[in-house]
């Protein structure tokens, strides 16, 4: 049990890691089979967790534990719940030679408890006979609200699945699960009284095909929870001290519900469920009293089955197209006496009108809701919780009008983003970039805060949209090992926190998931590329590292590495062409293969200068992104692409001497569903001295339309051969999304990547 860099104590130390673990030098206390579970006489709370802890140690240990009602004797794990301790989520675990007492403020505390007991033995490799180190550990969450998020409208999951997704946000401390319900693709929640809601539109006739705009696979998808199955789950993640918050996804992504229903929508026909990813236009009508009544009757029959204080009623991404143009959405606007100001349009008032209608109507049945950030746009319901996912500034703006927030931006815990930045060999995701450290650095407390606006802050949660996750083993593999980051992020305080001992402790903890037979991403057990541009020496330079224990072996040559290639022990220096190969190799494992191919041109290393600096999210290594030898693919959020947003694309590279050139060409991309419009125009100039340019190339572009789908172009300039020092690139922005756009008037974002001169 001694870990490597530690003491025997470190078997505590597991994730989250526990808030406060004294050593204490004394004789061990030993579990085995002769062991007791002890709990107090007519306490069924405190009975289900003895029961849990028994099963849990048969599973880590093969142990057959009783459980007992009796005065506890020696050798005894003894729960209790009555902890004195404001926080009711806390407990105390203390270990001596005689037992093992578990003592929670409330049920949940000691819950966690046993959650930590159960990592502790589960990472233990002895089986019949366990020595556990005398200790005293008090321990207690940093956040009441803790919440993993799932989506079961893009592709249904079953309810056996949900249940182990349930297991596995209790084995992180997870006390919130959001379950997403209702989407434009699919409705997943039994109404009887509008049966057509899952008859319909809980199926879809066929599915886009990955990123292919206006492709499909022509198979049906669909599936959707009777009301005794929703009750059931709840009832299971109740007793795992979890509660689950569902979400009805008002009053955008609504397209299932009108399929079910068309007359709640604006057109009044000719809707289906939805196909294909990314915002319908198609939203419900406001100005039709029956899309309220309906709200009503959905939310009244899942009050009784959702015992949650929370519902969320979402509010997120509803284009005001339709409302616009709909006369009863107009009458509904003049009625009600809504008026453009210099925030608000009138529509943004509309949805506003509707959530706190919404908002009325749940709150007089005790209810409270949460809504995404852009609840806030036309004026935030009066007691709305803000769950702020584009970025935290929402939720910074909540509190600050004294609403409570709930932290999930998109920049660091949306699990459906890419955890790596070999994009290529990852099953194919939404896009972004969310790896396990970003994740762990995430600070769920913004800056400048108040003591009392900090207090509104009641905690984190990662969501998982599974547009691109279809199976369940996808989405353990997309969930794993992030969640045990977030799990540190909600529940240890953050001066505990370090990203150096929380590996050390995973690489344990990974163990956990072997044993439960969970599919993770085991990226921290490959090869993890860091990459350098030294425009001093006009070479690229590569470092590879790992948290495995075993070597990394690497080949320059394409061959696939063995445990004879050249063993890694300092950074590969790149000045030509080459394709690197890389794995982590011991006698009995190998990892999955990391294969990075370099180009090398007159641009790669040399220094350049951007006139306008790329936008904080897509800045990664500035204008050397564009000189480092790696050209990017679709993925274009894990570090190949920069982007620009409102300013124009402008960069200068230095070639260090007078050189003949004939070529330049950059790669840029587009994807009009994440507003990527690439440049309006291309120009390329030289020089020989830096101040006088002469343009040898200009070219107008196109804007995409309506259906293009994400795409690289390589803009090309080929010119008669001449001497230049200087190349200068000039791609101006286009300024505002086009008509056809669900974001119409907007401004774009150009994307750049690989200059090549050759
Ligand atoms: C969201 O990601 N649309 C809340
Ligand atoms: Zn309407």
């Amino acid at each position: 049990m001694l870990s490597a860099q530690g003491n025997k104590w470190d078997v505590y130390r597991t994730i989250p890691l526990a808030q406060q673990i004294n050593e204490i030098e004394a004789v061990p206390f030993i579990l085995n089979s002769d062991s007791k579970i002890y709990y107090p006489k007519k306490n069924d709370n405190l009975k289900q967790i003895a029961l849990f802890l028994s099963e849990y140690i048969g599973i880590a240990n093969g142990l057959q534990i009783e459980i007992s009602t009796e005065s506890p004797k020696k050798n005894g794990i003894v729960l209790l719940d009555n902890f004195k301790n404001d926080n009711k989520e806390a407990y105390t675990l203390i270990v001596n030679q005689n037992q093992i007492l578990i003592n929670g403020a409330s049920g949940s505390g000691t819950f966690y408890g046993i959650q930590l007991l159960r990592k502790v033995l589960l990472e233990n490799e002895t089986k019949s006979q366990i020595e556990l180190p005398a200790v005293e550990i008090t321990d207690y969450p940093r956040f009441a609200y803790r919440g993993m998020h799932l989506d079961v409208a893009r592709h249904f999951a079953s309810a056996e699945f949900v249940k182990k997704y349930i297991d596995l946000l209790a084995l992180h401390n997870i006390n919130t699960f959001h379950w997403h319900l209702t989407d434009d693709q699919g409705w997943r929640v039994e109404i009887k009284k509008y049966p057509k809601l899952t008859q319909i539109g809980a199926f879809r006739n066929e599915t886009q095909v990955g990123k292919q705009v206006g492709v499909y696979d022509g198979k049906p998808h669909g599936g959707f929870y009777t009301q005794e199955q929703i009750k059931e789950v709840v009832a299971y993640a109740q007793k795992r001290f979890i509660t689950t918050i569902p979400e009805i996804d008002l009053p955008g992504h609504m397209v299932a519900a009108l399929a079910s229903y068309p007359e709640l929508g604006c057109a009044g026909e000719g809707y289906e469920v939805y196909k294909k990813w990314g915002v319908s236009d198609d939203v419900l009508c406001l100005g039709n009293e029956k899309t309220f009544t309906f709200l009503e009757d959905v939310f009244t029959e899942l009050i009784p089955i959702f015992p949650a204080k929370f519902f969320h009623i979402g509010g997120d991404e509803c284009p005001k197209k339709r409302w616009e143009k709909c006369p009863k959405c107009q009458t509904k606007i003049t009625e009600l006496g809504l008026k453009k100001d210099s925030k608000h349009s009138a529509e943004e008032k509309l949805q506003s009108y509707c959530m706190s209608r919404i908002e009325k109507f749940l709150n007089a049945k005790g209810k409270q809701v949460i809504g995404w950030d852009e609840i806030l746009e036309g004026g935030i319901a009066p007691n709305a919780t803000i769950m702020s996912w584009r970025s935290t500034q929402a939720g910074i703006e909540a509190v600050k009008q004294c609403h409570k927030a709930i932290m999930t931006p998109s920049s660091h815990v949306y699990f459906d983003y890419y955890q790596s930045t070999d994009a290529a060999s990852e099953p194919l995701a939404i896009g972004g970039f969310t790896n396990l450290e970003r994740v762990y650095s995430f600070e769920p407390i913004p800056n400048g805060l108040t003591e009392d606006e900090r207090k509104l802050v009641i905690g984190a949660q990662a969501n998982v949209w599974r547009e691109y996750i279809k199976s369940d083993a996808q989405t353990e593999y997309m969930v794993l090992p992030r969640l045990a980051a977030l799990s540190e992020v909600v529940w240890t305080n953050a001066d505990k926190k370090n990203y150096g001992s929380f590996l050390n402790r995973l690489s344990d903890f990974l163990k956990i998931y072997d044993k439960l037979k969970y599919n993770y991403a085991k990226h921290i057990l490959e090869v993890s590329p860091e990459y350098k541009v030294d425009t001093e020496n006009g070479q690229l330079i590569l470092s590879l590292k790992t948290s495995s224990k075993s070597p990394i072996y690497y080949t320059l040559d394409g061959s696939e590495p063995t445990l004879q290639s050249k063993k890694y022990s300092e950074s590969i220096i790149i000045n030509s062409a080459v394709t690197v190969k890389a794995a982590v190799i011991s006698e009995n494992y190998k990892s999955k293969i990391f294969t990075k191919k370099f180009e090398f041109n007159k641009a790669t290393a040399k220094p350049i200068v951007l006139k306008n600096e790329p936008v904080d999210r897509y800045r990664f290594n500035g204008g050397k992104t564009l000189v480092d030898g790696r050209t990017g693919t679709t993925a274009f959020s894990t570090g190949d692409w920069i982007a620009l947003y409102k300013d124009d694309f402008e960069a200068t590279i230095d070639l260090k001497s007078l050189q003949q050139i004939k070529e330049v060409s950059m790669n840029t991309f587009t994807s009009p569903n994440d507003w990527i419009f690439g440049p309006k125009q291309f120009q390329v100039l030289i020089s020989k001295d830096g101040i006088n340019f002469t343009p040898v190339h200009s070219q107008d572009l196109k804007i995409a339309e309506k259906g293009d789908g994400p795409k690289i172009t390589n803009l090309k300039a080929v010119f008669t051969e001449q001497e230049a020092k200087y190349v200068k690139i000039k791609a101006p922005i286009f300024e505002k999304i086009p008509e056809w756009h669900y974001s119409a008037g907007q401004p774009t974002f150009l994307f750049a990547d690989e200059i090549t001169i050759n």
